[in-house]
């Protein structure tokens, strides 16, 4: 099977993992929610030898999340499992962190609701989340470019769209996390950070 390559994350990677190095410091055990081709994966678990990765992926995105994981993932990367944010329960459960990378805008309300649920639910201590993505902030794109993303998103499908940061909050609080920080990544994307409370 040809492993598939995302461009972005090539480009992406490095900043997050800058993020994730900061943000994970206290963790061990990592549950990636939506890893897509894994590139993220093998990247993060290379160089945090410390860490124990769950890459997952929707049941039908999951062969080429697998093989990837297979052919190029070390022995802190554990094999690919089928996540549905919207089925419960999550695997892998108790994990320190939860993160996910480019999925909120992707899934529709009704699976961003359920990802904060099934993240607070599989968190322990100290019980870090993290996203990446574009987001808007007070009812603001944070350029031209992500507004136009957003159009282009909505048209495609309607439940899909960049969302806005004080919902997500919202959610995250209702499950017991507490907002604790946004970073500012390249090409206006951002790392948002809640912990357990
Ligand atoms: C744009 S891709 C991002 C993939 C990867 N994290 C990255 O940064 O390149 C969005 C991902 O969200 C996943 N996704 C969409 N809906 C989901 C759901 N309900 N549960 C879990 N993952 C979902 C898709 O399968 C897809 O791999």
């Amino acid at each position: 099977m040809m492993l598939t390559v995302s461009e972005a994350c090539e480009r992406n990677k490095e900043p997050i993992l800058a993020v994730l190095r900061t943000e994970l410091a206290a963790c061990t055990r990592v549950l990636e929610v939506g890893s897509g081709t894994g590139q993220h994966a093998v990247h993060f678990t290379a160089a945090m030898p410390q860490l124990l990765w769950q890459p997952s992926e929707l049941p039908e995105n999951l062969p080429s999340l697998a093989e990837r994981i297979r052919v190029e993932g070390g022995a802190n990367l554990l094999p690919a499992v089928a996540l549905d944010v919207r089925t419960g329960p999550w695997p892998a459960a108790p994990v320190h962190a939860v993160f996910s990378a480019n999925t909120l805008h992707i899934m529709g309300w009704d699976a961003v609701c359920e990802f904060f649920r099934g993240a607070a639910a599989v968190l322990a201590p100290p019980g870090v989340l993290c996203v990446y993505g574009p987001f808007r902030f007070d009812g603001r794109h944070t350029s031209d470019s992500n507004a136009a993303f957003d159009h282009y998103l909505r048209q495609r499908d309607p439940q899909s769209g960049v969302r806005d940061f004080e919902a997500l909050d919202r959610l995250a609080q209702e499950r017991g996390l507490r907002f604790t920080a946004t970073h500012t990544m390249p090409v206006n994307n951002r790392t948002l950070v809640w912990r357990l409370a």
